[in-house]
């Protein structure tokens, strides 16, 4: 049973500056709603109930945002506002917020690494709160990915077809498909060029991983931009017959980009207001 949830929220969100200088990208809002939020939601649907966050400076307002604002509470109390907290309310019930700094932007495997100290020696997910996934007829990514979990018992990554012009935009898999969607990971590359893609099956910003890839990033070199990479560190997982590739069912939008995140805000306020 995994119970926590790995959010890395330390990058620094320069796509969207100045809205980011003293904000953070994970605090953005689609309609009403930072990315973060989104994302914790989707973690206890999945049956997550420890979120872990991997955080860094001026990335207070993360805290804030996950706990209780007596003021506010107050102000608001027996008003018709109050119904607009009920969300919120219910996720800082149900689940327990740890967080860690990262000091150095040494690259998402780094940030994965740091918040080891969060997560013990246990399987746990990772969510990328900028890849904002959606499923309104079924169950969400994360939840997809704990079935396939539950009989693979190894690392799962969540995986989608793009355009062969985006691979550098992603880290790209081969593998072989074992059940429809379901794939066997035997290769995978960090960024590359297009004629250097094995595929255009790209990784997207949900893991679930077994608790050896800490192990694994203590001695993982610098790859792509010189940073640690969580891509490097899951061939090595890769190459033992021991990572999963998942088709989820459900839509993302890449809510790091600009034209993802106006896309996102578009549909969301489609489905929660028309
Ligand atoms: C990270 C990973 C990449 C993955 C992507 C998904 O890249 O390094 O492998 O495909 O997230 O969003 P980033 O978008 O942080 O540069």
């Amino acid at each position: 049973m995994i119970t926590k949830c790995l959010f890395p929220a330390a990058g620094y969100g320069t796509r969207f500056l100045p809205a980011t200088k003293a904000m953070p990208k994970e605090m953005l809002p689609i309609v009403n709603k930072p990315l973060i939020q989104y994302g914790v939601q989707e973690a206890l649907d999945a049956g997550c109930h420890t979120m872990s966050i991997v955080t860094g400076r001026g990335k207070r307002s993360i805290e804030d945002h996950f706990d209780i604002s007596y003021e506010l509470e107050h102000q608001i109390q027996g008003t018709d506002k109050e119904s607009q907290l009920e969300e919120i309310r219910s996720i800082i019930k149900k689940c327990t917020f740890s967080y860690t700094r990262q000091n150095e932007m040494k690259g998402l495997g780094h940030a994965i690494l740091t918040g080891e100290t969060l997560i013990g020696k246990e399987a746990f997910a990772v969510i990328l709160a900028d890849d904002l996934c959606f499923n309104p007829n079924g169950k969400s990514v994360l939840a997809q990915m704990m079935d396939i979990y539950q009989k693979y018992q190894c690392s799962i990554i969540a995986i989608e077809e793009v355009d062969f012009e985006e691979v550098d935009k992603y880290g790209i898999m081969q593998g072989e498909e074992i059940e429809e969607g379901i794939y066997r990971v035997f290769d995978m590359i960090e960024k590359p060029n297009k004629d250097q893609a094995p595929s255009n099956l790209a990784i997207i910003g949900r893991y679930i991983l077994t608790p050896d890839i800490f192990d694994i990033l203590r001695v993982t070199k610098p790859g792509k931009k010189g940073e640690i990479q969580i891509t490097d560190a899951l061939l090595q997982q890769a190459k033992m017959g021991k990572v999963i590739a998942y088709k989820f069912k459900g839509k993302r939008y890449d809510c790091g980009s600009i034209g993802g995140f106006i896309k996102a805000t578009n549909d969301f306020y489609q489905s929660l207001y028309s």
